[in-house]
């Protein structure tokens, strides 16, 4: 099998989601699944540079914002927000410099004293490809099943990511690490 079309299949990951706090969300790479809009609907900016993405997420309907911009470059003023998400969407920035243009960004529009939630698989196996299937189970009970397909070999893991949060300029970098996937939570201070 040549290395091009070398995939790895992660097993099913059954992931629980817990409502988001108070307060006005930016949900970065907000389509497809829509996760963090359908938990929690009016108070999320939901952000995708792919309007065919947004359709996707918008089947089911939540009562969201949404924006077609690219995570560089967002429509926003400094400190409009008071939480950030990145749920399994900085796998599909597959360059470093990418993933860091866009925290940045996102820590522009973030007020102080402000949250930042990211939850991203583990890509750091040498296949071309990463497929992570997960049934999302949400607070409402709704189960959402799904399969992320991501460029493999890109050295994202708990340990890179929580570095380059800390580069970016957030404080207080918590994460949990769940083997296939992690969670970095940090603050804007
Ligand atoms: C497929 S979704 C998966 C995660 C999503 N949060 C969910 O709830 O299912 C990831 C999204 O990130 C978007 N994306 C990737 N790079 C981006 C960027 N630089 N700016 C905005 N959106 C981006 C992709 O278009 C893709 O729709």
């Amino acid at each position: 099998m040549n290395k091009e079309s070398s995939t790895l299949n992660v097993p099913l990951q059954n992931i629980v989601l817990h409502k988001i706090s108070k307060g006005l969300v930016i949900d970065i790479g907000g389509g497809g699944e829509g996760l963090v809009s359908r938990i929690t609907g009016a108070r999320v900016c939901a952000v995708d540079y792919r309007i065919s993405e947004i359709r996707e997420a918008q089947i089911h309907n939540p009562p969201a914002n949404w924006f077609v911009s690219d995570g560089r470059a967002l429509p926003f003023q400094d400190s409009s927000f008071d939480i950030a998400t990145l749920w399994f969407s900085l796998g599909y920035m597959n360059e470093w410099s990418v993933k860091k243009a866009v925290l940045t960004e996102v820590f522009r529009t973030l007020k102080s004293k402000s949250r930042l939630s990211i939850m991203a698989s583990r890509i750091d196996c040498k296949e071309h490809h990463l497929l992570f299937h997960a049934h999302f189970t949400l607070p409402d009970g709704t189960v959402s099943k799904t399969g992320y397909g991501v460029r493999g070999n890109q050295n994202q893991t708990e340990n890179t990511i929580c570095a380059l949060v800390r580069e970016v300029g957030f404080k207080d970098i918590q994460s949990d690490n769940h083997d296939w996937w992690f969670e970095v939570k940090a603050f804007k201070r």
